[in-house]
């Protein structure tokens, strides 16, 4: 077989982008704040109904597996290659945004109508993957449904429970998930031949130096964990300070210890998003109080550093106040480098284009950290306005999403083309 120069991509359209965009957004909890669509909710499952049929009017064949990953797929000009496989999530934080994970779905679908559209077709097969549940949910584990595509949720995981009596596994059968049959939805890294995810930066850089991308490095490791602290209720107005056991203020010792451990050494970041207290009476001494702490960095020496750290800290800060620390791990990921080849190819395809790019480290999670168990991994990042992320002001203009699509798109060509077994030596001709 021959083969021609690896063609350009043509441009994206916006306003195809913009409409999806704006629909999909119509998908959220009014009751929250922002565009909130828990991966839980019954917006989420309706946005996930919605998405599918977005994916078959894109020309891709859907299937939903037993986390309830959506996937679409589109046959290669081979039958004999792996598959090249990108998405990303389309669930929110709590007063999330319109972008975050979003534009990775929806940018993918608008690559595959454009190299449609140009008469682009790739060799190998290309999946688009809607992945189930992203962001932190309410059992502490996040990124579940590219978790189980490699493998890696566990029992332990099914087992973690909201504090209200629901577990993970209970919450995946709800929403129609079969989480007995998660074994089924593990994929074999022979069927991948590479995993690419476009996503917004979520924070200043690209913005500040005026540039439409990113291409990233690596993506850091993420520790989590619950910490409980039980203390004892008592009369607020007719116990004297000395004769508590306040497991509020053991807490509140702690967030600011986790703060600590981060600003000493500067190698990552700390963080304490979740605080609850009870029985939360303004007249009542707390008797229990938890802590929801993440450590995220490059290094997994310093997230063990950290570890230990928020043990002994939560320790220390109990024994002070009387009253007990338990800490639980909820989830450990390591920093994961993005594959240099893939990177390579990224930057081929954004040269191609004319798009001026940079290297850029991510300190945000991603699917893409799981994926990389099975294949390859290289990240597209396009720029937030103002650096604004996991808030309702989140933005990247539908232009610079079009840019993002559009160098998803090439990204997809060079790697296709890169590893054609009978391609020779030179531009197009390395076989990965
Ligand atoms: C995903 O949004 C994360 O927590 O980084
Ligand atoms: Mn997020
Ligand atoms: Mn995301």
């Amino acid at each position: 077989m021959s083969h021609g120069p690896v063609p350009a991509v043509p441009a994206c359209s916006v306003e195809r982008l913009r409409a999806d965009f704006d629909r999909l957004a119509e998908f959220h909890d009014p009751e929250r704040p922002g565009w909130t669509r828990g991966a839980f909710s019954p917006f989420y499952a309706a946005s996930r109904d919605w998405m599918a049929s977005r994916m078959s009017a894109a020309g891709l064949t859907v299937r939903r597996d037993a986390v309830d990953n959506l996937i679409g797929t589109l046959p290669g000009a081979r039958t004999d290659a792996p598959a090249l496989v990108t998405g990303s999530h389309t669930d929110t934080v709590e007063g999330g945004g319109r972008f975050d994970g979003i534009i990775g779905v929806l940018g993918a679908l608008e690559a595959v109508r454009t190299l449609a559209d140009a008469g682009i077709a790739l060799e190998h097969e290309l999946r688009v993957v809607d992945f189930f549940n992203e962001e932190p949910n309410q059992f502490g584990l996040s990124c579940v449904g590219s978790r189980a595509l490699v493998g890696e949720v566990t029992r332990k995981h099914l087992d973690l429970d909201d504090g209200a009596g629901e577990t993970l596994r209970d919450a995946l059968a709800r929403v129609g998930g079969s989480p007995d049959d998660l074994p089924e939805a593990r994929w074999s890294g022979d069927d991948v031949a590479a995993f690419l995810e476009l996503h917004i930066e979520q924070g200043p850089v690209l913005e500040h130096e005026g540039l439409p991308v990113a291409v990233v490095s690596a993506i850091a490791g993420i520790d989590r964990y619950r910490v409980e602290f039980t203390g004892r209720p008592d009369h607020a107005g007719a116990t004297p300070m000395d004769y508590r056991y306040d497991a509020s203020c053991a807490a509140a010792e702690t967030v600011l210890a986790v703060e600590r451990l981060a600003a000493d050494e500067g190698t990552g970041v700390a963080t304490t998003g979740r605080i609850e207290i009870e029985p939360g009476a303004p007249n009542v001494v707390p008797g229990r109080a938890r802590l929801w702490v993440e450590f995220r960095s490059g290094e997994r020496e310093w997230l063990d550093d950290c570890g230990r750290g928020l043990h002994e800290a939560a320790r220390a800060a109990a024994e002070r106040r009387g009253v007990q620390a338990d800490v639980h791990s909820l989830s450990a990921s390591d920093p994961v480098a993005a594959d240099t080849r893939i990177r390579e190819l990224l930057e081929r395809g954004n040269t191609r284009l004319g798009l001026p790019h940079r290297t850029m480290f991510s300190g945000a999670g991603h699917d893409a950290a799981h994926m990389a168990r099975l294949a390859p991994m290289g990240m597209l990042f396009v720029p937030s306005h103002g650096g604004r992320s996991h808030c309702p002001e989140e933005w990247t203009d539908l232009e610079q999403v079009a840019t993002g699509a559009r160098a998803l798109a090439q990204g997809l060509v060079e790697v296709d083309r890169a590893r054609r077994r009978d391609a020779a030596p030179g531009e197009d001709g390395t076989v990965l």
